[in-house]
C-alpha cells in the first residue's frame, strides 16, 4: 500500500507535448479512475505512473520515494492493460505464477498467492486451462489475477473492461469494486466510460488534451462541475447548455435571459459580477414540466425517445436551441406539444465566456 504524488507532470512525444503539467494527490488505498475522450492522455498519464515512459517535465512519489529515475520493476506496481496478453502456451496457473517465479519467490509463497487471487475471482476451476480454453471475460479476470499476485503497492488498471460485452462487463466492474476494497490497495484505473468511473471511483480524474480538468468524488463532479467539459462529459444525456444573457439584480442575484423571452432569477455568490453568465446548464433529470406561458425555458416537442422506465423529451425553444427532458414512463411526451420546463434551482449551472463554472451559493 503506498499514496502517489505527482507534481507538474509532463510528457511530450517529440515536439508535440501530450500531458500538460499535472498535479495529484493520490492517499493509500484510494481508487481512483482517470476519465477522459480518447487521445486525452489518460494511458500516457499511467504509463508514465508505471515508467513504462520516461517524464518529460514535475516530479512524482510513491509511497514517499521519489521515483523519477526508478525502472518499472522497483516500483511496487502491478498493471493490467487492455489488451491482456497471456502466453498462449501456459496454462491459467503458470501465467499467474510467471512473474512471481521471475523473480524468484519460494513455491510455497506463489502458490498461496495464487489460490487466494483463484478464490476472489472464481478462477479455481480453470487454473489448469489454456489462454485458448476461456471466455474473453475469464481471460480479463486472469490479467487481473496475474496482477495481484504480486502484492503491488498500487494497481493500475487501463480499461480492462473494454474487450467485454456489456452484460460481462457490468459483472466484472462489480468484481473490481468489491476486490479493491477487499484488497485495499491504491489502484488508478482507466476508462473512457463515465459509468465506469461514477460507481467505481472513490475520486475521479478527468482529463481533457492533456490537463487536469477537476478532480473530486464521483458526485462531487455530478453536482458541482468545475467547468463547462466536466459538466458535459459527467451525466448521460449529457446536460444541456443554453445560451442566455443575464442582468444583475442586487449583488447575489442574475436574472437571466432566457429564450422565448421569459427570466429565471439565480443566486451567485457575492463577487462574480465581473464575469457574466452566457451559458445556463441543466441535465434532462433536473427539469420539469409546468406551463409554457411562466416557465423559463418554453418550446415545442421535437421528438421523443421511450425507454420504459423513462422518456426523453427533445424541446425546440423558440430561438432554435435543443433541450432534452427526462420524464417518467409513460408521461405520455407527444411530438408538437408546446411545453414549459422548470429547471431545479440548486441544479443549475452558469458558465462564464472562460466555460468555468460561476460560483453559486451550495444548498440554496
Ligand atoms: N509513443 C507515442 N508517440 C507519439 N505520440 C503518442 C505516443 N503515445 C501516445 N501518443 C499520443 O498521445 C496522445 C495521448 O494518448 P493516450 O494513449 O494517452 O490517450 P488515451 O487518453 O489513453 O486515449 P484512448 O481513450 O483512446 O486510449 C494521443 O494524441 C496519442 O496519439
Ligand atoms: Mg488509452
Amino acid at each position: 500500500m503506498a499514496n502517489l504524488e505527482l507534481k507538474g507532470i509532463r510528457k511530450s512525444f517529440g515536439t508535440v507535448e501530450v500531458v500538460k503539467g499535472i498535479d495529484l494527490t493520490i492517499e493509500h488505498g484510494e481508487f481512483v479512475v482517470f476519465v477522459g475522450p480518447s487521445g486525452c492522455g489518460k494511458s500516457t498519464l499511467l504509463r508514465l505512473i508505471a515508467g513504462l515512459e520516461d517524464i518529460t517535465g514535475g516530479d512524482m512519489w510513491i509511497g514517499g520515494e521519489r521515483v523519477n529515475d526508478l525502472p518499472p520493476a522497483k516500483r511496487g506496481i502491478s498493471m493490467v492493460f487492455q489488451s491482456y496478453a497471456l502466453y498462449p502456451h501456459m496454462t491459467v496457473y503458470q501465467n499467474m505464477a510467471f512473474g512471481l517465479k521471475l523473480a524468484k519467490t519460494d513455491p510455497r509463497t506463489i502458490d498461496d498467492a495464487i489460490q487466494e487471487a483463484a478464490r476472489m475471482l472464481q478462477l479455481e476451476p480453470l487454473l489448469e486451462r489454456l489462454p485458448k480454453q476461456l471466455s474473453g471475460g475469464q481471460r480479463q479476470r486472469v490479467a487481473i489475477g496475474r496482477a495481484i499476485v504480486r502484492n503491488p503497492k498500487v494497481f493500475l488498471l487501463d480499461e480492462p473492461l473494454s474487450n467485454l460485452d456489456a452484460a460481462l462487463r457490468v459483472q466484472t466492474r462489480l468484481e473490481i469494486a468489491r476486490l479493491q476494497k477487499r484488497m485495499n490497495t491504491t489502484s488508478v484505473y482507466v476508462t473512457h466510460d463515465q459509468v465506469e468511473a461514477m460507481t467505481l471511483a472513490d475520486k475521479v480524474v478527468v482529463l481533457h488534451d492533456g490537463v487536469l480538468e477537476q478532480c473530486g468524488p464521483p458526485l462531487e463532479l455530478y453536482h458541482h462541475p468545475a467547468n463547462k467539459f466536466v459538466a458535459g462529459f459527467i451525466g448521460s444525456p449529457q446536460m444541456n447548455f443554453l445560451k442566455i444573457t443575464a442582468d444583475r439584480i442586487d449583488g447575489r442575484t442574475l436574472r437571466c435571459n432566457m429564450p422565448g423571452g421569459n427570466t429565471l432569477d439565480l443566486a451567485v455568490e457575492q463577487g462574480v459580477g465581473a464575469r457574466f453568465a452566457e451559458t445556463l446548464g441543466i441535465r434532462p433529470e433536473h427539469l420539469r414540466l409546468a406551463d409554457p406561458e411562466t416557465a423559463p425555458i418554453k418550446g415545442e416537442i421535437a421528438v421523443v425517445e421511450r425507454f420504459g422506465e423513462s422518456e426523453l423529451a427533445y424541446v425546440r425553444t423558440p430561438d432554435g436551441q435543443s433541450v432534452v427532458v427526462r420524464l417518467q414512463g409513460g408521461a405520455g411526451a407527444r411530438i408538437g406539444t408546446k411545453v414549459g420546463l422548470v429547471p431545479l434551482d440548486e441544479e443549475t449551472h452558469l458558465f462564464g465566456p472562460d466555460e468555468k463554472a460561476i460560483p453559486r451559493p451550495r444548498g440554496v
